[in-house]
């Protein structure tokens, strides 16, 4: 019975593929009256209650933690692929399509983390949040400034989160004083890779912001970092709005497409993930899929910005890895739960209805897979690290008299991702220890 032994009782579901299209019932396991058994941190079994209760040996149920959530949903800890963590403060600012959004609202915004002490205390607030909201895994943009990723890593560290984080690189077409340079953003971001990258569950990853804001030395200094470290994820925007696409026509005539920037300075690969990807031809899709990157899916911020309606099924035929995000604050939220009724919507746009049952694999395990991080998170099988939500089914009026006449999981899955939201986080777990709600301060 060596070990810190947890066990937990409730309604465990998770996914060990994508579905498809199809609903293919082999890619998930629930567990009506399930239970997880975790020792030191990671999953050491998911299965039937009994089935874990007759494993386990009395010496060490006795002296296990153990939490009851039976008639709750138990999930793998929700996956943000895309989040500003400094734009907290501009979510809902009224009337602008990206590129004037960016101008009036988030540079402003992201001009205040000169300051550490912005920096500190939105870090602080935000992983609060995501906790708040299931959410224990995010691909973050900081600012350009280095010191706001040193903010956001040591409140992540604190927690114990697995957490991606870059320093933006941004060397020309915004404000002068969120400027840096080919050399310092570079410099910058090797610092910060040493100073952080795979120190406990953090990982760093190279953040050029798009491609207008970044010279092509830039871009290339980028691509080549990113070449020379195959342990390193990159984050960036791709084809989100028709004026940015236009915008990157007429400061790259000499590449074939927008994609095609990245790929040509070498920024297009395993660990790639582009925000967005809503306006994309299928070869560009396929180019996406047959490279290894991924998309993150933004539908809060799409409607909410006017950019249009990602093809999730499209995309997903293509080949390409696609995870689900808040991309707070072009979205309107951290919850995911939202986010996914709002996948429901966009899906319905293409004539290409999101089922729950993919639903929720995109939240989870869909979303580790586009960070390739599903060797370590987004399921319960054995040895995955112990992060997961608890969900409340019936956290509303509208919730409990809706879940009344359901009689499938599939039906009441659907009915949480249309009508839940954080309401029904009852608990967010990280390593098997109960990190939300929690104390005071961070
Ligand atoms: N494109 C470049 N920067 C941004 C940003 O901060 N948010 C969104 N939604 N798109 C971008
Ligand atoms: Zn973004």
């Amino acid at each position: 019975a060596a070990g810190h032994h947890v066990l937990v009782r409730g309604q465990v579901l998770h996914y060990l593929s994508d579905p498809g299209p199809g609903d293919d019932p082999t890619a998930w396991e629930f567990f009506d009256d399930g239970a997880l058994w975790i020792i030191d941190g990671r999953i050491h079994a998911a299965g039937p209650w009994a089935a874990i209760q007759a494993n386990m040996p009395p010496a060490v149920r006795e002296g296990a933690d153990f939490h009851d959530y039976r008639d709750h949903l138990v999930l793998p800890g929700l996956v943000d692929t895309h989040i500003h963590y400094p734009q907290a403060g501009v979510i809902g600012s009224f009337g602008r399509q990206l590129l004037d959004w960016l101008n009036d609202y988030t540079f402003p915004a992201e001009r205040r983390f000169a300051d550490y002490s912005v920096a500190e205390q939105t870090a602080a607030y935000v992983v609060d949040r995501l906790l708040a909201h299931g959410t224990t895994t995010a691909s973050v943009f900081a600012t350009v400034h280095a010191h706001s990723v040193d903010a956001f890593f040591r409140v992540a560290e604190a927690k114990k989160l697995r957490m991606l984080c870059g320093k933006v690189l941004m060397d020309r077409n915004c404000p002068d004083t969120l400027q840096d340079t080919a050399e310092s953003g570079r410099a910058d971001s090797l610092a910060l890779i040493e100073r952080w990258h795979a120190k406990g569950r953090l990982g760093y990853t190279l953040t050029p912001r798009f491609a207008p804001t970044s010279t092509r030395e830039q871009l290339q200094a980028t691509g080549e970092l990113f070449a020379a470290r195959p342990d390193l994820h990159l984050q960036t925007h791709l084809a989100e709005n028709p004026a940015e696409i236009e915008w990157v026509k007429s400061l790259f005539p000499e590449r074939a497409s927008y994609l095609d920037v990245y790929a040509h300075h070498g920024l297009l690969g395993p660990r790639s993930i582009y925000g967005h990807c809503i306006h994309l031809s299928d070869a560009e899709r396929r180019q996406m899929a047959a490279t290894g990157a991924a998309a993150a899916f933004c539908p809060t911020s799409n409607f909410f910005l006017g950019s249009g309606a990602f093809d999730y099924a499209a995309s997903s035929a293509a080949g390409m890895r696609v995870g689900l995000a808040s991309d707070v604050g072009g979205g309107t939220g951290f919850s995911l739960i939202r986010t996914l009724g709002q996948a429901y919507e966009a899906s319905q746009i293409h004539h290409t209805p999101l089922s729950a049952m993919r639903g929720w694999y995109l939240a989870t395990l869909g979303g580790a897979r586009a960070l390739y991080l599903d060797d370590r998170i987004g399921s319960f099988q054995p040895g995955r690290e112990a992060d997961f939500t608890v969900l409340d089914w019936t956290a509303t009026p509208e919730l409990a008299w809706r879940m009344d006449s359901t009689r499938t999981l599939a039906e009441r899955l659907f009915a949480l991702m249309i009508l839940g939201d954080e309401r029904c986080v009852r608990g967010t777990y990280v390593l098997g220890e109960k990190t939300w709600p929690g104390g005071l301060g961070v």
